[in-house]
């Protein structure tokens, strides 16, 4: 009797213990959604935040206004005479300081500019190569320390895109499609040269500019080992362990990089960033005129953060270092929408399946603010499924009109808390996308049972 009592006793302080332990561990997962916040999270604190980025596509290729890189590379043109190009790289017109405020004005947070491509041609003063703006074109001037200089007094985080690949230098293996110099494993010292020259160029870029980010390309020519990728993550962490460094590094990276396609469904990836054309080109090409319209980069935009993601929207200035006025248009139309939205944008998290909205949304950090994106004229109410939540109040960002709401279909006899009907009148649309903030009464919570069948207890 005693030996069972005493298991008994047992038993429940296991339970009282497991029931704790469970308790801490969902309410703190609730409230901190994606559990535990760790060191890595917390520098990429800024990058979740920004939503917005520039990257910028500016090398010699803006010259003859063809493929950077790639159009020698796949016998477009022969590689001599994509190097004549350097005679017509002049930057003339090259305004860092207006840059850096056509970007801010976008509502971008931060800049990814091309340091060097694949072909090689660095736009620092690089003392591991003369095939830089400086000693190798008709600019004659580093272009790119200015430029970081100039974001950073626009409070506006550097990101500097390197290549791998440098299909210019004479001991790196790959060259054109069809020719390779060598095999790395074959001539160890070779490649050996091409490691330090390319490490040294990096360590000279934290050096000279300690990025907020390195943006890495054409890590697919070789492996991690061959790379020596991890140990460049160390040079680069030792300089600035709050660096953060995008995941074409084979795999040591900090964050996912789609191209092009905006994903269909949520990515996996706790952090990623979708880059992405304006027209069709990463460079300058004059022929290219099929642009985006600001309002399909919009929607795109909202599709990304909707979410949780970034986008960094891609711009090519042309080799006298102006920038398109398509670009430029595309900027500040951009421009307009993030600062009257800012609300619903910087700081948000990946809004709410799309079962309960059939749009893009956002939520506040602390999951109270639902902003729900809509595209065009709703002609009347738009519709929300399954929120638990009351809403205390909704206004249109932007623009402060008070909208009213009607819940139908609640279920008195189980937890389904019916449709809401909001009211979107003509007169407070926006002309890209309208955004409606939903003060909830509480953190967000979603109806995510089947239906509403009666409850057997
Ligand atoms: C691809 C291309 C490169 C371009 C990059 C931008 O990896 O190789 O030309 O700069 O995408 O994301």
């Amino acid at each position: 009797m005693r030996i069972r009592f005493q298991n008994n006793y047992k038993t429940m302080i296991k339970r009282i213990f497991l029931i704790g332990i469970l308790l801490f561990v969902t309410t703190f997962s609730w409230s901190q959604v994606g559990g535990v916040k760790t060191k890595s999270d917390e520098k990429m604190q800024w990058f979740q935040d920004a939503k917005l980025g520039i990257f910028i596509h500016w090398g010699l290729y803006a010259v003859n206004g063809i493929d950077e890189s790639w159009s020698f590379y796949n016998g477009y043109i022969s590689h001599d005479n994509y190097l004549k190009q350097t005679k017509g790289f002049t930057a003339k017109n090259y305004n860092p300081g207006a840059w850096a405020e056509l970007i801010k004005k976008s509502g971008a947070k931060y800049s990814v500019i091309t340091s060097k491509h694949h072909d090689g041609f660095a736009l620092w003063n690089s003392k591991y190569s003369n095939f830089n703006a400086v000693k190798g074109s008709a600019a004659k001037k580093d272009v790119l320390s200015p430029f970081v200089k100039a974001l950073r007094e626009n409070n506006l985080k550097v990101g500097i895109y390197y290549s791998l690949p440098d299909w210019s230098y004479n001991d790196y293996t790959h060259f054109l499609r069809d020719s390779i110099r060598y095999k790395a494993k074959d001539e160890p010292k070779r490649w050996n040269t091409f490691l330090k020259y390319y490490q040294g160029q990096l360590k000279e870029i934290a050096d000279l500019y300690n990025p907020d980010l390195y943006w890495f390309d054409g890590d697919w020519e070789h492996s991690s080992e061959e790379w020596e990728a991890p140990k460049v993550r160390n040079i680069l962490f030792e300089k600035n362990p709050n660096t953060i460094l995008n995941s074409r590094l084979q795999g040591n990276g900090d964050y996912a990089t789609p191209e092009q396609g905006m994903p269909i469904t949520r990515p996996k990836d706790k952090y990623w960033e979708l880059c992405m054309t304006m027209n069709n080109s990463w460079g300058f090409q004059k022929n290219d005129r099929d642009y985006k319209t600001p309002n399909q980069i919009i929607g795109i935009f909202a599709d990304v953060i909707s979410n949780g993601g970034n986008l960094l929207l891609d711009i090519g200035p042309k080799a006298d270092g102006t920038i398109p006025k398509e670009q430029v248009n595309i900027l500040n139309e951009l421009g307009n929408w993030t600062a009257k939205h800012k609300e619903a944008i910087y700081g948000s998290r990946a809004g709410i399946p799309k079962e309960h909205f059939y749009g893009p949304t956002t939520l506040s950090k602390d999951r109270k603010m639902l902003y729900l994106f809509v595209k065009g004229n709703p002609n009347g109410e738009i519709v929300v499924r399954g929120l638990k939540n009351k809403i205390n109040r909704i206004w249109v960002v932007g623009n402060g009109t008070k909208l009213s709401h009607k819940v139908v279909g609640k279920v008195y006899w189980s937890h389904y808390p019916g449709i809401t009907y909001i009211d979107v009148p003509e007169h407070a649309l926006d002309d890209h996308i309208t955004v409606l903030a939903l003060l909830l009464d509480g953190e967000v919570d979603l109806y995510r049972e089947d239906g509403a069948v009666i409850e057997s207890n």
